[in-house]
């Protein structure tokens, strides 16, 4: 298939490395120190109705993580490249997300120490169409298992080392379970791929941003969005034992959105059904996207 024939649902056309090409020819060498260290950032950013969603707040995120893992991002136009791959996969009006992955490129050896100056980094854009909307997720909600966060110091940085997180979700899939929220010194941290907040004592709180967490484009949203309904927002650990006596537990992220927890480690949050505050920026989040 050309790049600028007719795209198959099953085989998107991506990019890679400055240029654009169906995803089952787009192919990457062993060495690439993605694979062999994780060496590596990303970012994950939604469409709405084939409209990006904070675009540059995940841009700036893309920039930060670069800045911290000392990766030079290359020039690119990505303005024009999310309307390329808007366009060649028929993207307008859908749901879809694009994930964006920089590695610092693949030299001919595997050696820590970075590799020669002047080694390009490889850089991909996927684009995914999102499954069909299950509102009963939100209208139900979810449960959540907790486990030690054993994560490096530095979850401020969006890496593609995710190894923690990979096996941290598996165990939530197994138990039946949406997600794995971590703890770490006793204090909840985040999910694998998403933010916690709790409502307690009638306030809402989530974790202050720092080494600990990445600050989810979605957490800030719905802070803004809760500060726009006139609720304050705590940005304070959370305790585990704590979790015991909240009213509510929800979930933030680009794909989660504003996600109700209603059971966690097989005990129901509050009376255990999704709580007013959950369903009440769920709502205002929707605005804010509607507006964006
Ligand atoms: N994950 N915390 C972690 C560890 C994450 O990986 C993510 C996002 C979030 C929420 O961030 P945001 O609201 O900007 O999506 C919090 C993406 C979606 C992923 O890994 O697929």
């Amino acid at each position: 298939m050309s790049a600028g024939g007719p795209v198959s649902a099953g085989d998107p056309t991506i990019y890679l490395n400055g240029r654009l090409l169906p995803l089952s020819e787009a192919t990457i060498p062993v060495t690439d120190r993605g694979l062999l260290f994780g060496d590596g950032i990303y970012e994950v950013y939604r469409l709405y109705r084939g409209q990006p969603f904070r675009m540059k707040e995940h841009l700036e995120r893309l920039g930060r993580s670069a800045r911290a893992v000392r990766l030079a991002l290359p020039e690119v136009d990505w303005t024009a490249l999310h309307a390329e791959l808007v366009q060649r996969n028929g993207l307008e009006g859908a749901d879809a997300t694009m994930y964006i992955q920089v590695t610092r490129g693949a030299p001919r050896t595997r050696t820590h120490a970075f590799p020669e100056p002047g080694t390009p980094p490889t850089v991909f854009v996927l684009p995914r169409r999102l499954p069909p909307p299950r509102p009963e997720l939100h209208e139900r909600g979810v449960a959540v298992i907790t486990r030690p966060d054993v994560r490096w110091g530095r979850c401020d940085i969006k890496s593609v080392n995710l190894l923690a997180n990979v096996l941290a979700n598996q165990e939530a899939v197994e138990a039946g379970a949406w997600e794995t929220v971590f703890v770490r010194d006793g204090v909840v941290t985040e999910g694998t791929h998403t933010n916690v907040f709790v409502v307690l004592g009638g306030e809402i709180v989530t974790h202050p941003e720092g080494p600990r967490i990445l600050s989810g484009v979605t957490r800030t949203g719905v802070i803004e969005a809760a500060r726009g309904e006139g609720l304050s927002v705590r940005e304070a650990p959370v305790l585990r034992v704590a979790l015991e006596h909240a009213s509510e537990v929800f979930l933030t992220g680009t794909t989660a959105e504003v996600l109700p927890v209603v059971r966690l480690d097989d005990r129901p949050v509050g009376d255990g059904r999704p709580g007013p505050v959950a369903a009440r920026l769920l709502r205002a989040f929707a605005r804010l996207v509607a507006a964006a």
